[in-house]
């Protein structure tokens, strides 16, 4: 089992996936399991204000998630709904949906019934600390806010949007911010995670220092 957290524009996503790819492990973004259940809130126009409502309609939505083509895809009431859960309006409230513990203890129970057999590489904000701590690699990729920034923007511009860099930044701070503030399993590093900051790091770089964490712990098990 693989942990990856970190906050977001650190290049989880695109590490794990590599990584997942090069070890012939499955892939799951946990990320988007919180952004299906905010999709959900909107859908049913449950106010967030309220956190018995979101836990309600958080217990009571029908989701599924199917891992196994590589990409993590959400399912709300049988409805594929992967392709509509990155947009700037679940953007925008995932972070406090994603902060009601009942919200968590449905989508951390799915999470790990997922890792169960093993072969896994999970990226989040809390894999290394609540979902799986005895995750046996942890990773904890970070950036400059900048950096982050610039990466996401580039993302959004490729996909035919055109945000204002300074409000991509705003937005990924206060993500950040309430991401790391919240009571109920805030982004912290692990005690026992490796941190690799990617800032001015090509993916293929981070990927390789990965897998040789992961190549030095399988050789220190078949050696135990
Ligand atoms: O990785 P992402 O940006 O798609 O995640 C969306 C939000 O979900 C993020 O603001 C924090 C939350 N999240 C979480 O609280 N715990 C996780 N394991 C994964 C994501």
């Amino acid at each position: 089992m693989i942990a990856i957290d970190g906050p977001a524009g650190a290049g989880k996503s695109t590490v794990a996936r590599q990584v997942a790819e090069r070890l012939g492990y499955m892939y799951v973004d946990t990320g988007a399991m919180y952004r299906a259940m905010a999709l959900a809130m909107l859908r049913a126009r449950v106010p967030l204000e309220d956190p018995a409502a979101v836990e309600r309609c958080a217990a009571e939505v029908p989701f599924e998630v199917d891992v196994s083509s590589g990409i993590t895809r959400v399912f709300l009431q049988g409805e594929d709904v992967t392709g509509q859960i990155r947009t700037p309006e679940v953007s925008r409230i995932v972070s406090a949906v994603a902060a009601v513990p009942g919200v968590r203890r449905r989508l951390v129970k799915l999470q790990r019934r997922l890792a169960e057999r093993g072969g896994i590489v999970m990226d989040g904000r809390d894999i290394g600390t609540v979902v799986l701590p005895g995750a046996d690699v942890k990773i904890f990729l970070t950036a400059s806010l900048e950096e982050r920034a610039r990466r996401r923007w580039r993302e959004w511009w490729q996909a035919g949007r055109t945000d204002d860099m300074e409000d991509v930044r705003r937005s990924l701070e206060e993500r950040d911010r309430l991401d790391s503030a919240r009571d109920e399993s805030p982004l912290r590093v692990a005690p026992d995670a490796v941190v690799i900051d990617t800032t001015g790091e090509s993916i293929e770089r981070v990927v390789a220092r990965i897998l040789r964490i992961c190549r030095g712990r399988l050789d220190r098990c078949s050696t135990e």
